[in-house]
């Protein structure tokens, strides 16, 4: 049934408007110099990423699922420990967690948010949890207030989960 309503599909045509000129200057510098991996554009971007994240380091990688995949393997947890995701988020967020040999454990959606419900966390959490993924999604945040809360005071086991800060699409809680 057509009511008249269109809904476009997505495109980047705004941001070609607003940044086109920029990036096609951009990509013209890394084109001359030849440096395809890493380079100074790349140093360049780490720096300025760190500074915006207040943070000391940025690694930049290829892509999202890499970026979560090294940061599991840096968390030096042990095969079979538990990783709390939502169950609705893009596939790289659970096979990250497969590939550094963990287990994604699923908390359903804030039916109006669609982001990863707080309360559902909690009944996921089991005595192997070791971290929690709550994926920002469609450019709403999840409710991370509940969640901070929660993470910092995880009871009965009494495990103290800390919260990094906003990392791209997601922030990161881990024991
Ligand atoms: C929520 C979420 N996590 C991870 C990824 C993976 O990113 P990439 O495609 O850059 O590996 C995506 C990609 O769409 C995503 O939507």
């Amino acid at each position: 049934m057509n009511n008249g309503i269109v809904v476009p599909y997505a495109t980047f045509l705004p941001m070609e408007k607003e940044l086109g000129n920029e990036l096609r200057a951009v990509f013209e510098r890394v084109l001359s110099r030849s440096r395809y991996i890493r380079g100074e554009e790349c140093e360049a971007f780490e720096q300025h990423f760190a500074e915006y994240c207040e943070s000391t380091y940025c690694a930049g990688v290829g892509n999202g699922l890499d970026a979560l995949t090294l940061i599991l393997a840096a968390m030096d947890l042990t095969s079979g420990d538990e990783v709390i995701i939502p169950s609705h988020t893009f596939i790289a967020t659970a096979i990250a967690v497969c590939r550094a040999g963990l287990r994604p454990v699923f908390a359903e959606p804030d039916i109006d948010l669609y982001t990863i419900e707080p309360d559902r966390i909690e009944a996921a959490v089991t005595r192997k949890t070791k971290a929690i993924i709550p994926v920002h999604l469609y450019g709403q945040a999840c409710d991370m207030d509940p969640i901070l809360v929660y993470t910092a005071v995880t009871e009965p086991s009494a495990r103290v989960f800390r919260a990094t800060s906003p990392v791209t699409e997601s922030h990161f809680a881990a024991t």
